[in-house]
């Protein structure tokens, strides 16, 4: 058998690498050789969104590298699926397997169903129900072609249900990024913190603050559109961070690409490095980033992925969305995550909440660390079935 998998942005490393890991140590324990490929798109490039996480996660070099680069959403699906389908008539594979949720998810399964390769989708049927968010539109093409769809919780299941999809296309196999953060999270904590920072400070920049101690600090990422486009959004959360977070905690704050560029356009750059008590870091690797998590006393994010890794290292996370795809995470399932949106008298009243709870760590069913091998035996379980009708 032949499967091909597909990485494009940062948020896939890390569900790839398990997976990659599941297949060589089945080839290591079984006569049955699978043969695997592994296409990177390009569209995260620079080192610190994608050659790091390779590197830390040991996840073999790319076969092959499409070199999408940056581009506007049709710019960089079009030309995914124009390269990816040069790819998919030389390789020929048996599935094509994708993750998550970003551009090359939607481009790489579309190209595949057309070539009529089996897809196979981790991390299917999470639904934010707003289809404003480019995420969204890719997850529900994606698992509306998917062969195969491996939900990380229930709750997504009976998403894909309530849309139609048949029972025998589904199986819940849990959340597969959790494999990485179980595999890491003992070398990541050993890390200290003060190496973090100093390592990550981007050039020319002076720290101007004590490195803060475990939960003194406050984390932040930011990068979506709906948060750091729009000026009259983007400053008032900056104005509550600069003047009320930090009168609590130092906050730290890895950069996104797209973010540092909107605080030049806004003119904030200035004003926000000269902040005492706020830490600017460049884009973080994956065990700088779990190092910092598991020593946070809040989160502040838009990512998908955060808001899960804070639920099983028990990190109050205040969600800056009006909706979540993981609503798994959130407090009324148990979680540690809570929707504040870009509301600044909303984030206030949760951070204040968030301040006076303790780290309660929660694991939801399945969130084992063993997802990576369910999802290999799925395709494998579904292979045979093909097999057994091809006889008949
Ligand atoms: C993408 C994903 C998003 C994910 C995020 C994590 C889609 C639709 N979105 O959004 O789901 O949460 O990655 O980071 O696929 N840039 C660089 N260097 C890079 C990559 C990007 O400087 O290596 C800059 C470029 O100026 C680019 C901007 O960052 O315009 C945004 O990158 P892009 O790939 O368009 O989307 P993300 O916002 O990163």
């Amino acid at each position: 058998m032949k499967i091909l998998s597909v990485v494009g942005a940062r948020p896939n490393f890390m569900k790839i690498a398990p997976f990659i890991h599941a297949i060589n140590n089945f080839n290591r324990t079984n006569n049955e050789k699978i043969e695997h490929v592994l296409v990177h798109t390009g569209q995260h490039y620079d080192d610190r969104m994608s050659k790091t996480f390779f590197e830390e996660l040991s996840i073999p070099e790319a076969d092959i590298n499409l070199g999408i680069g940056s581009g506007t959403h049709a710019e960089q699906v079009g030309q995914t699926m124009i390269e990816f389908e040069k790819v998919l008539k030389s390789e020929k594979p048996d599935w094509v397997v994708v993750v998550g949720d970003v551009n090359a998810t939607l481009a790489c399964s579309v190209t595949a169903k057309k070539e009529w390769i089996k897809v196979c989708h981790i991390e299917a049927g999470l639904r934010s129900g707003d289809i404003k968010m480019p995420e969204e539109v890719n997850r529900l093409v994606t698992d509306r072609l998917s062969d195969l769809l491996l939900t990380p919780d229930r709750l997504s299941s009976e998403n894909l249900r309530k849309e139609g999809t048949a029972e025998d296309r589904i199986v819940f196999v849990g959340n597969i990024m959790i494999d990485t953060l179980e595999t890491n999270r003992v070398k990541a904590e050993a890390m200290s913190i003060q190496d973090i920072i100093h390592r990550n400070l981007p050039a020319g920049y002076q720290l101007k603050t004590a490195v803060p101690a475990d939960e003194n600090y406050a984390l932040m990422t930011l990068h979506r559109p709906s948060n750091v486009d729009l000026k009259e959004v983007f400053e008032p959360i900056m104005r509550f961070l600069m003047d009320e977070v930090t009168k609590d905690l130092t906050l730290i704050w890895p950069v996104h690409p797209r973010t540092m560029k909107q605080m030049r356009v806004f003119g904030l750059y200035d004003e926000i490095v000269n902040r005492l008590r706020i830490i600017l870091l460049e884009p973080l690797g994956y065990f700088d980033m779990l190092r910092l998590n598991s020593g946070a006393r809040v989160m502040l994010t838009d990512s998908g992925g955060l808001q899960e890794e804070c639920t099983i290292l028990g990190t109050s996370c205040l969600t800056l969305r009006w909706n979540t795809e993981r609503p798994i995470t959130l407090k009324e399932h148990g979680g540690a995550s809570v929707l504040v949106g870009n509301n600044v008298e909303r984030i206030r009243e949760e951070y204040r909440t968030a301040l006076a709870k303790e780290r309660t760590p929660i694991r939801p069913q399945l969130w084992d660390g063993h997802t990576s091998e369910r999802c290999l035996q799925a395709i494998l379980n579904v292979s045979e079935k093909f097999a057994d009708k091809s006889d008949h």
